[in-house]
């Protein structure tokens, strides 16, 4: 195993220092206010060390990356049928696109593009009420976390969410339209929008990650079966990161899951479960220096999943 305290040390020494950070977001306040100036990484081995550096322990908005765990309570609560109406396809458009949703019947292509989401969200609805949705997420992120109870959703981020979030009214409308959301549109995405105002660090959400590095266990417990942990990972690679997926992919080749507050989960099957943030976005809406930490660090240790492994 390589000195991962030092490669992660060094890369957020190169972080700190960079010069194009790419842009913060601007289309809601809380995020636009974020320091372009902060950097975070945490890496969780599978024999339970955790290395940090920078700014690891500062909670930011997780936005997006909440579609991981989304997804994962859907699957629990209907297994294969969210299939019948969501894909498993790559987009290659940006995450809160409309395009594919007329000729594809109001079926979103993946579940981690905006669409996708908000009918995962609806799923989880067929059984309960918006605040039970939303206090069974924060249970989960926080059990999966290892019990951390200052895991929080930013009610001032899901408030602006939901004032300026006209595109995701029109989406979930459009779908409803062609009866892909049976439940009362607003509270399926006052539902979307409070997951994605979900609060975490690297280090919490690197332990959040657990469960897809070790084949669906966390701490000896099942949270999902393998197969699942697998499917989910793979969706991560091949959907993660909107019409950046296959860029990922090529300089990268983990999973992983980025949102728009900088941050990227990423994981190394049977080796890492590893977390970056920087609040400074590429074109795509995926972090900039995250993905220039995550390149780093998988030229170092080789854990890119097309590395050949021994056995
Ligand atoms: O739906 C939205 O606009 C955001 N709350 C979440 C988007 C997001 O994180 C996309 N990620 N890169």
């Amino acid at each position: 195993m390589p000195d991962i305290a030092a490669i992660v040390a060094e890369i957020a020494g190169e972080m700190r220092n960079a010069e194009d950070r790419g842009t913060v977001a601007s289309y809601i306040p809380p995020l636009a206010s974020v320091p372009i100036d902060k950097f975070g990484i945490a890496v969780v081995l599978a024999d339970g060390a955790v290395h940090v550096a920078g700014d690891a322990d500062e909670a930011f908005s997780i936005q997006s990356i909440s579609k991981v765990f989304a997804l994962t309570l859907a699957l629990g609560a209907v297994g294969d049928q969210l299939w019948s109406r969501v894909g498993r396809e790559p987009s290659g458009s940006a995450f809160n696109s409309i395009v594919q949703l007329e000729t594809e019947h109001g079926i979103p292509r993946n579940p981690f593009i905006n669409a996708g989401a908000i009918v995962v969200c609806d799923v989880l609805l067929g059984r309960l009420q918006p605040r039970e949705a939303i206090g069974q997420m924060l249970r989960f992120v926080r059990e999966l976390a290892g019990d951390d109870e200052a895991i929080r959703l930013d009610e001032t981020v899901a408030r602006a969410e939901q004032d300026t979030g006209f595109r995701n009214i029109a989406l979930a409308n459009y779908m409803r339209a062609f009866g892909n959301i049976h439940g009362d549109v607003r509270m399926v995405l006052g539902t979307y929008f409070h997951f994605c105002a979900l609060a975490m660090s690297c280090r919490q959400l690197a332990m959040a990650g657990r469960y897809l590095m070790d084949g669906g266990r966390v701490d000896g417990h099942r949270i999902v079966t393998a197969s699942r942990a697998r499917r989910i990972a793979a969706l991560m690679m091949s959907c993660g990161h909107y019409d950046n997926s296959g860029d990922f992919a090529f300089r990268i080749g983990l999973p992983g899951k980025s949102g728009v507050g900088g941050g990227i989960l990423a994981v190394a099957p049977g080796i890492a479960s590893i977390a970056v943030w920087s609040p400074g976005l590429n074109e795509a809406g995926n972090s900039h220096l995250g993905q220039r930490a995550l390149e780093r660090l998988v030229q170092r240790t080789g854990w890119s999943v097309f590395e050949p492994r021994e056995g």
